[in-house]
């Protein structure tokens, strides 16, 4: 059943047939698979690669007598990479995705992916690699940082912001990692298993949303296996569901090196990407000579070589990246303030005991310890790491085993928080200590009035975390910078949750996040009151991992290639959704976060029938302006407890404002996904629900009817 949303015979489709109609079998051929540029990892130049082509990670020939154009391809989850293709050549270096996550704001995913755009075509990459949206399931995830949340609803609507931001610049944006490649261990031979239904209600949907919502031109599979099927290889996900039940009419391009056989062709996949590493990690590309074969005695039929060539094709044409003008003047200071924004807006406060903001007339002794804060701040490592302006502040390479090793690397971005709360804090005497033994750290904090100390993790594609634990004994020096002095801030610069043994004995608590190359600024601003925290946490930080649904993560530490099984038992429990059904009590749930002002909300009125809708006026009772996240939640279906995010909206408010919030579900959220019929199933009946300011901070509790119903795909 195609989806709705989906344009059938659009312009786009028509144009695709007419010019795939008049290629010749190698024209087609040339358009589904991409290599790789030379990089330290790939020396080689590949001679599909035009000699003076400025280089990224992806590019296939086009065919210029037909007016295709060539797609060049770059990563740009946080910005548009260059891990060594094109020397000296930098670009805006955003925050986490998690930081864009705690923003709660589609408005600033959007102006972030169009930044993207207008960077990516200065450079003349016509196809973004962004929009990681896998769901945040599990804390230890190497990649979490480049994620969005551990909610599908969450998840769709930022993501499906950020591509349509780059797509309207006349670039196509992808979505990725299709899917379930929510674990980074062993990941070329992991299997994610889970009950398929709880597959469609959690990770699934959140793609189904994204795509209705934006129409991405291409859609990236994962490396991983779901419930034993390789995701480039999977018939069920990328020909039943995505493109019959979806109806969805762009191109499915596998991950680099994540092709596992040229019979993906059969399955769904449509062009072979980075086929060199296909070499490396099976010993041959796919897409090339052996689908030729397959294609010339008939294995591969006509239609479906045909149908991988239009799907490019149309969205080539969908996009309008055929027919880009004059490349737009790139504003560099606009974007650094998009990062700065992202930033502030994504500074998550989480605990405060009056300590915070530091007056700006503070003639304190505040010391300042660890995080490299006297360079810069730190960001996540893999193939969304960017270079930003001016090159990294410093640049270590902690290596590891496996394909990502040479990859892994402490990455500081040039924004000092040391310096920028040295500007904001003229009259205050400041110190720093490196923060690498507790002694010295305690030293300095006993002789100080005001201690800010960091707390940084790397995390990095193709690891996993093995705990929550900050490394490096930066907890003992916590612990001793606490005990020399209890008025102490902890700054978080890091992708995962944390765990904080010290959290009981320091005043503040900041999670900063990978804050990007403006990062510096944003902290000394929220430390210091300039700007007003606004963040909300998108992910749950967990008080254990024993309440987690896997406190032993299968196949960490295993060596290289050794074939590993996760077992997804929670299903569409992921993250707020697990602790509701077990009672466990986070650390920090989902949706918190603590502001300069307060906020209140009154006269709810709550509607059922086909969904349910909330509106609810929100009002700052505080005395400074600021920023709320108001969260409505369904917390059960008859005598059932069913806890979900239903709907969420950012509003910015001056002392004393009012807004009125309309907040309505997409029925999907109120229902399960019937297996047996493929469709979604309201059950008839009594709908409890809650306006939030986090999972566990709930109010205006109510009760509606809704129509129960068989609906949709
Ligand atoms: C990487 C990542 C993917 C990225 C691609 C190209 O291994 O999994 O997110 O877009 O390869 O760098």
């Amino acid at each position: 059943m195609r989806s709705p949303t989906v344009p059938v015979d659009s312009g786009a489709d028509k144009q695709a047939r007419a010019i795939e109609s008049q290629m010749t079998n190698a024209e087609r051929l040339s358009l589904v698979v991409s290599v790789i540029g030379v990089t330290t990892e790939m020396p080689t130049h590949d001679k599909r690669i035009p000699p003076d082509m400025a280089m990224s990670v992806g590019y296939v020939p086009g065919v210029p007598r037909l007016g295709v154009p060539a797609l060049r391809m770059s990563d740009a989850s946080l910005g548009i990479t260059n891990p060594g293709y094109r020397p000296g050549d930098t670009a805006t270096a955003l925050p986490a995705a998690l930081a864009t996550g705690a923003s709660f704001n589609p408005v600033l995913a959007r102006e972030a992916g169009r930044m993207l755009g207008r960077e990516a075509r200065e450079r003349g990459f016509n196809v973004l690699l962004g929009g990681g949206m896998n769901l945040v399931r599990d804390p230890r995830n190497g990649r979490n940082f480049e994620y969005l949340s551990e909610d599908p609803w969450h998840s769709a609507v930022l993501a499906a912001e950020a591509v349509a931001g780059t797509q309207a610049e006349g670039v196509i944006s992808t979505v990725k990692h299709f899917s379930l490649n929510c674990n980074e261990t062993n990941r070329h031979w992991l299997d994610a298993v889970i009950d398929p239904d709880a597959h469609r209600e959690s990770d699934l949907l959140a793609f189904q949303i994204a795509i209705e919502r934006a129409q991405p031109g291409a859609v990236m599979s994962g490396y991983n296996k779901i419930n034993g099927v390789y995701a480039g290889d999977n018939q069920l996900l990328l020909n039943d569901i995505l493109k019959d039940a979806w109806g969805y009419a762009g191109w499915v391009m596998s991950d680099w090196g994540g092709t596992t056989g040229w019979e993906c062709a059969l399955h769904g996949l449509d062009q072979e990407s980075g086929a060199q590493i296909d070499t490396m990690m099976w010993g041959q590309e796919w897409f090339t000579h052996t689908l030729q074969t397959a294609y010339q005695e008939g294995r591969l039929p006509r239609e479906r070589l045909s149908d991988m060539v239009r799907r490019i094709l149309r969205s080539i044409y969908a996009v309008g990246a055929d027919t880009w003008g004059p490349t737009p003047a790139v504003d560099m200071d606009l974007h650094h303030h998009i990062a700065l924004e992202t930033a502030r807006q994504g500074i998550v406060l989480l605990k405060n005991n009056g300590i915070l903001p530091i007056p700006a007339e503070s003639a304190a002794r505040i010391a300042v310890i660890g995080g490299y804060a006297h360079l810069g701040v730190l960001t996540g490592t893999g193939s969304s790491a960017v270079v930003p302006p001016g090159g990294y502040a410093a640049s270590i390479n902690l290596g590891g085993p496996g394909i990502m090793g040479s990859a892994r690397s402490l990455f500081l971005l040039p924004s000092s928080p040391l310096d920028e709360l040295r500007k904001l804090l003229p009259d205050a005497t400041i110190e720093y200590d490196p923060g690498t033994n507790p002694a010295d750290a305690a030293a300095l904090a006993r002789r100080s009035d005001i201690v800010v100390v960091f707390g940084i993790r790397v995390e990095s594609e193709g690891f996993d975390l093995p705990d929550l634990a900050l490394p490096w004994g930066q907890d003992s020096v916590i612990e001793a910078i606490a005990a020399a002095n209890p008025e102490t801030v902890v700054v978080l610069e890091n992708g995962s949750p944390i765990a904080m043994p010290w959290l009981d004995e320091v005043a503040g608590v900041v999670e900063a996040w990978y804050p990007g190359q403006a990062g510096g600024l944003a902290i000394a601003e929220m430390l210091t009151g300039v700007i007003n925290p606004s963040g909300r946490l998108p992910i749950t930080f967990p008080a254990d991992l024993r309440d987690t649904p896997r406190p032993d993560l299968s196949g960490l530490g295993a060596p290289w290639g050794t074939p590993t099984t996760i077992s997804y038992r929670e299903g569409s429990d992921v993250g707020y959704r697990w602790y509701a059904k077990t009672g466990a009590k986070p650390l920090f749930p989902f949706g918190y976060g603590l502001t300069y002002t307060s906020f209140a909300y009154t006269d709810a009125e709550v509607s059922g029938g086909d969904t349910v809708t909330m509106n609810v006026t929100v009002t700052n009772t505080g005395a400074r302006e600021g920023a709320d996240v108001p969260q409505l939640y369904l917390t059960g279906v008859a005598e059932k407890a069913l806890f979900r995010l239903m709907g969420f909206a950012r509003v910015q408010l001056a002392p004393g404002q009012s807004q009125r919030v309309e907040l309505t579900a997409d029925p999907r959220l109120l229902a399960h996904f019937d297996g047996g019929a493929g469709q979604w199933r309201i059950a008839d009946g009594a709908y409890r629900v809650a306006l939030g300011r986090s999972t566990t901070d709930l109010e205006a509790h109510a009760q509606v009817q809704v129509r129960g119903r068989l609906f949709g795909d």
